[in-house]
């Protein structure tokens, strides 16, 4: 083919042309040149009829021979620059799916919310549903309607933030020094039976120190029913008792005064820490005081319109961080509203 006038020029053209083409266009533009309708190949082949006719013969293989050469060449080469594209982009698409993604920070949900919901949770399961009320309240729901005289010492400046009015000379709003409130509220607008937990805050005149705080949570109970009995009460505070504190714990009843129930009590339940031997938490007594309870006094049936020849019932209200405290041996309330991160992701 070298020697052949026509034929041996073109394919040392051909020869330098691919040795130059490096991509798919290229190898492309070298078959439209040699193979295409005008094509270089094309034209000697096309050519041949018009040849002496002792040329034909050797002109027409060598030159079919070329185009088949150099269909296959290109066929080849382009198969093989297909694989190294392929494999580039491969490469530069590269997704390393062994990288840790980003995290997302996000909040947790405050010890003492969580407690209250675990609260909540327990006495939904036991039939109670949760009602709220206003943290400014009138005296006649925090003190008045819950059969708390005047003379009472908690009536006192020393433990209740008043609210002043403004334009207004009244004397008888206040931060709700308990939850209790909840259940005159509930009580008024309500018929018996009436089974409720109400959770929220509460305020009181107190110097804060590692067991006080001027603001604190408290979650209300109430049930008014048909033949409630002091019976009732512990029952339902043994079953709280030992879904909050666990199963073997212990509660017991002491005699207390509140003006709102009678008979009344301070509730202990043994304690969770040392399982009743005595220990730092429980200060050696092995008892956790955790709430005060009693039987709803008449009086404040009669303030909200209740028969207590028909109805009786209970109410306990319980601090929610002397609850956490306990639980958790968390060794200083104010620890709750330092808003320390380090302290509040571990719960
Ligand atoms: N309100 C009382 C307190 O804050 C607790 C309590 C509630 C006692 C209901 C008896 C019944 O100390």
């Amino acid at each position: 083919m070298l020697s052949h006038p026509v034929l041996g020029p073109l394919f040392g053209r051909l020869r330098q042309d691919l040795e130059r083409a490096v991509d798919a266009r290229s190898l492309e533009e070298i078959r439209i040149a040699y193979l295409g309708r005008k094509g270089k190949v094309t034209a000697v082949l096309q050519g041949i009829k018009d040849l002496p006719s002792e040329e034909r013969r050797a002109t027409g293989r060598l030159a079919n021979l070329l185009k088949d050469g150099l269909e296959a060449e290109l066929a080849s080469r382009l198969e093989r620059v297909r694989e190294a594209e392929l494999e580039e982009s491969l490469r530069r698409e590269r997704l390393d799916i062994s990288l840790p993604g980003r995290r997302v920070p996000y909040g947790t949900r405050h010890l003492l919310s969580s407690i209250i919901e675990e609260i909540e949770d327990i006495f939904i399961g036991l039939g109670y549903r949760v009602a709220e009320g206003p943290e400014v309240e009138l005296d006649y729901y925090n003190f008045e309607a819950l059969n708390t005289p005047d003379w009472h010492p908690s009536k006192s400046l020393q433990d209740t933030f008043y609210v002043e009015v403004p334009g207004s000379d009244r004397r008888d709003v206040l931060l709700r020094t308990h939850t209790s409130p909840v259940q005159i509220r509930v009580m008024e607008s309500t018929p018996p039976p009436v089974y409720i937990i109400a959770p929220g805050k509460a305020y009181r005149h107190d110097v804060p120190d590692a067991t006080h705080s001027p603001m604190f949570h408290q979650v209300e109970g109430l049930a008014v029913d048909e033949g409630l009995s002091l019976g009732d009460l512990k029952g339902t505070l043994v079953t709280f008792a030992k879904r909050m504190f666990g199963e073997d714990r212990e509660v017991r009843f002491r005699p207390h005064f509140f003006p709102f129930t009678e008979p009344s009590a301070e509730v202990d339940v043994s304690c969770n820490m040392c399982g009743g031997a005595g220990c730092r938490v429980c200060k050696g007594t092995g008892w956790l005081e955790i709430l005060g309870a009693g039987m709803v006094d008449p009086n404040v049936f009669a303030y909200v319109g209740y028969d207590a020849e028909r109805w009786s019932g209970f109410a306990f209200g319980m601090g929610v961080e002397r609850i956490a405290l306990l639980k958790y041996g968390v060794p200083d309330i104010r620890y709750f509203f330092d808003n320390d991160l380090r302290l509040l992701m571990q719960y």
